[in-house]
């Protein structure tokens, strides 16, 4: 059994009198430890595809499971538990709480899930190479270091799947490719399943497996041959 797994799924957005469909009719399956990468034009749904999944965003047809499990069949506490402790999100401007450090905003998170240790805290952040930046804030980081802060923010609960929009949409060459490598860290090393949405095709090279949308539509499922 998949460890997601989408079929027929649509969702428009209903504004006055406007109905926009944004997806429009998607199948797809997600194996534990895949990393995989969604790809498309602008409006194409890419970010709306992973907030539906995440539970962030309600949908109107088709199915989702999650861990075997039908989404709405998850109760209110069950899906609290999952957004904060199955299931990570990355966004592509990292917000972090801004007047808290590093070290905070990581033990932030984890008092959402069981809080966690000072120790543990440092563990996470040594994963990412943030442990000497524990006491800065935020606005002392570059942008990549708020970003590898975020991701341990994501990682102070384990989640099983982390979903990230963009991780790298805001960051120069040199720092994008380092998140990319700690993706790729922790997709091989620790076998997080991810899904990624990037405008970046040399960034899908990180992962096994490329999802083409368009229109709402995923329009081409690539495996990489290895
Ligand atoms: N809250 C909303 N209300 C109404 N329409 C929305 C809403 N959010 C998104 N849309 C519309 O849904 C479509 C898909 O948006 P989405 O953000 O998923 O695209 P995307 O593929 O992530 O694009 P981008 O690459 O620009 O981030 C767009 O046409 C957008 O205008
Ligand atoms: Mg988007």
């Amino acid at each position: 059994m998949p460890q997601i797994k989408v079929s027929s799924l649509k969702k428009s957005y209903k504004n006055a009198k406007l109905v926009t469909e944004v997806l429009r009719g998607i199948d797809f399956d997600v194996n534990e430890s895949e990393f995989i990468s969604i790809v498309g034009p602008s409006g194409s749904g890419k970010s709306t595809l992973l907030y539906v999944l995440s539970g962030l965003e309600s949908y109107d047809q088709g199915e989702i499971y999650i861990f075997d499990k039908l989404l709405t069949d998850y109760t209110d506490s069950q899906k609290a538990k999952l957004r904060s402790q199955d299931i990570g999100f990355v966004f592509q401007f990292y917000n972090l709480m801004p007047n808290l450090t590093t070290y905070e905003n990581v033990l932030l998170a984890s008092v959402l899930g069981s809080q966690k240790t000072k120790q543990e805290v440092m563990d996470t952040l040594d994963i990412v190479g943030m442990k000497d930046y524990k006491d800065y804030y935020p606005a002392q980081l570059s942008g990549g270091m708020q970003q590898k802060v975020a991701i341990a923010r994501c990682l102070i609960n384990d989640p099983k799947i982390i979903f990230a929009d963009e991780p790298i949409g805001n960051l120069d060459y040199e720092s994008g490719k380092k998140i990319m490598e700690l993706f790729k860290t922790l997709n091989q090393t620790y076998h997080k399943t991810i899904l990624m949405v990037t405008h970046n095709l040399e960034s899908t090279s990180y992962g096994q497996r490329t999802l083409h949308m368009l229109d709402g539509k995923v329009i081409d499922d690539e495996k990489k041959s290895k």
